[in-house]
């Protein structure tokens, strides 16, 4: 999709963090957005952030976990900006901790939010964008998805899945007009999740930038590529040795301050009353 102008995307997670960087790079370019996430304000707040570019924004406020608010999402876009060029799953959630330390709801929640609601949020835009015969699809993973994190497993695991559920869907859909593509950052300072733990990244994890991670969504949607891994350098080393040799790549993630992070942000979380 090489001109975006006068395009229509649905972003989800558009109200705090990454989206509204991503939001910002798609208005750029003369994409007219429907944003959606639980936070209204938030939501609001992007819009006004995006009214020079002179694009149609709306906001869609709603749980992304539940299928009749997914359903209703896509037919209110569908009447309001006719059609969907652009879908990007980017909303999430997560939370450091041991794993014991995590209720079952909310690991439940935690990958309904990650993988099961980009599956099914996809599985009601697809018809139309293969009957149109264009479309891309753009899901928000992790380095975390190529490489389990300790005391993150559980997001990793929805990070994973959305990586190979994404290579799949990509294949299967070769020739049809529409693509798939998944984002991997690893971490990300200045905004979002892991910038809210108020932390200094890891020395090796060459921490990136939401402006980054905007840039490479509108590269993989331009040019349809498969897969985009955010940040540059050693961090890439991860999943590579652990492929070659999981050992080292435990090593390597306790040199290179990885471990330590998590497990003090995993004793820090697990400290705070009401957590989760
Ligand atoms: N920041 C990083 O370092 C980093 C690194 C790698 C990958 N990522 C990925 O990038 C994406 C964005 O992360 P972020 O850093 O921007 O996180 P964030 O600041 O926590 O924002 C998450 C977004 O998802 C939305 N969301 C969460 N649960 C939702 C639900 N049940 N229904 C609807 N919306 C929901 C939130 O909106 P409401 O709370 O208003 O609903 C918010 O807009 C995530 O998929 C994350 O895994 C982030």
């Amino acid at each position: 999709m090489k001109d975006l102008k006068g395009k229509n995307a649905l972003l989800t997670g558009g109200s705090k963090g990454l989206g509204p960087q991503i939001a910002r790079f798609l208005a750029k370019e003369g994409v007219n957005l429907a944003l959606t996430a639980r936070t209204e304000k938030g939501l609001r707040d992007t819009a006004k952030d995006v009214s020079n570019y002179n694009v149609n924004v709306k906001v869609y406020p709603g749980d992304i976990t539940d299928q009749s608010f997914r359903k209703k999402l896509l037919e209110d876009v569908k009447n309001d900006f006719s059609r969907l060029d652009i879908l990007i799953n980017n909303a999430g959630m997560e939370w450091v901790s041991s794993y014991t330390a995590l209720t079952p709801d909310y690991i439940e929640k935690m990958i309904q939010t990650n993988l099961i609601a980009a599956m099914l949020l996809t599985r009601l835009a697809l018809p139309d964008m293969l009957a149109q015969r264009s479309g891309q699809i753009v899901n928000m993973s992790s380095l975390g998805g190529k490489r389990g994190n300790p005391y993150g497993g559980t997001y990793c695991a929805t990070k994973a899945g959305l990586i190979e559920w994404t290579k799949g869907l990509r294949m299967e859909l070769a020739g049809s007009g529409v693509g798939v593509s998944v984002i991997c950052p690893g971490f990300v300072f200045e905004s979002g999740m892991f910038a809210e733990y108020n932390k200094k990244p890891p020395w090796i994890s060459n921490a990136t930038t939401p402006e980054k991670v905007a840039e490479a969504v509108i590269r993989a949607i331009k040019k349809d590529i498969g897969e985009i891994a955010v940040n540059p350098g050693p961090t890439w080393l991860i999943p590579l040795l652990d492929a070659i040799h999981p050992g080292m790549a435990n090593w390597l993630y306790k040199i290179g301050g990885v471990y330590e992070f998590y497990r003090k942000q995993a004793e820090e979380n697990e400290a705070k009353p009401n957590n989760q």
